[in-house]
């Protein structure tokens, strides 16, 4: 069998960064998220007797041993619960520009798991592929929804209560997000890396985990009161407490450039003259930039033009992974 799965990016408003498990990849706090309909990946998945190895086309490349390993160990986990030994053809893009900086492991492990356990015979219900997804990349457990969606830390150590639930759907409120691309090269320290670095020698590590949860009680509560000046509060505030934390690790984790700052700096300015926009980061120097549409093409002057600032995405609330083609 064969299936083909989209789906899509997503952005953190509540942060996800730390694990309680690292085999099991479950995180140490909650997050919550917004689905992104422009920003996705689509991926097809055979499983096939004609392979002996797993074989994975990226963006119409073959992929690096590093990346068809980490594939290939979810694949792993698929062959289990279906309980088939085949090797598998993946081949997955993303309509969005590679290389810049974006978040990719979201879209990529959301499609991968909705078009491998298809591909398998398996029809997983969404909680269950969510759970299968976060053991791909933990904010991938969010993408499997649309629209805002809440990812549960949970306490049992079987990770059978770490999922992600939808809060309300893609078409709840029509906010929008502009991503201002500062660098295009690869970040770094990658995510996992990251946080396990800041769990290990961050002194504020425990008040972090400590603290998450009256942050995701109120964005919860903002979004579902569609509060947008509230929401955009909490989104600085989440992101600015992960960043403050990533730079209090030992040596200290900094994943900005000079423009980050700059563009930080200038988004709460123009708020100040009465342009209504909140800004949030991720393990990244790219600003993305939360408004309402009515601000859209003042928000998007405002970054195009903004020295530092290669270009500009533009997008709005997603839909949930779906499959978009099956075949025996
Ligand atoms: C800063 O989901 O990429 O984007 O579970 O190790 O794959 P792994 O991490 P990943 O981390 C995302 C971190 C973040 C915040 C977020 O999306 O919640």
């Amino acid at each position: 069998m064969k299936a083909t799965a989209r789906a899509h990016a997503n952005i953190a408003l509540v942060k996800y960064w730390g694990k309680r498990d690292r085999e099991l990849n479950l995180p140490s706090v909650g997050s919550i998220s917004l689905t992104l309909r422009e920003l996705f990946t689509e991926t097809a998945v055979e499983f096939t007797s004609e392979l002996t190895t797993d074989e994975l086309i990226l963006n119409d490349r073959p992929a690096t041993p590093e990346q068809t390993g980490r594939v290939s160990r979810f694949l792993d986990l698929i062959r289990t619960q279906a309980g088939i030994k085949q090797a598998a053809r993946v081949i997955s893009r993303n309509n969005f520009p590679t290389g810049a900086g974006l978040a990719s492991s979201a879209s990529a492990f959301a499609a991968l798991a909705l078009a491998g356990t298809r591909a398998a015979g398996l029809t997983l219900p969404p909680r269950e592929l969510s759970i299968l997804a976060r053991q791909g990349s933990g904010s991938a457990a969010r993408s499997i929804f649309g629209g805002f969606v809440e990812m549960h830390r949970g306490t049992r150590s079987d990770g059978q209560d770490a999922y992600a639930e939808p809060l309300a759907d893609d078409h709840f409120w029509d906010l929008r997000l502009l991503i201002a691309i500062t660098d295009e090269g690869e970040k770094p320290l990658g995510s996992t890396a990251g946080m396990e670095h800041t769990a290990h020698t961050s002194p504020y590590y425990s008040e972090w985990v400590r603290s998450s949860e009256a942050d995701l009680a109120e964005m919860r509560a903002a979004i579902l009161a569609r509060d947008f000046s509230k929401v955009g509060e909490l989104a600085e505030f989440s992101c600015l407490k992960m960043h403050a934390l990533a730079m209090s690790a030992r040596p200290g984790i900094v994943y900005w450039n000079g423009t980050t700052v700059e563009l930080l700096q200038a988004v709460r300015e123009q708020r100040k003259s009465g342009l209504e926009a909140y800004f949030t980061i991720d393990a990244g120097p790219q600003v993305k930039v939360l408004c309402l549409p009515e601000n859209v093409s003042a928000v998007r002057d405002f970054l195009s033009g903004f020295p530092g600032v290669q270009r500009v995405l533009e997008t709005s609330p997603g839909p949930a992974a779906h499959l978009i083609e099956e075949s025996a």
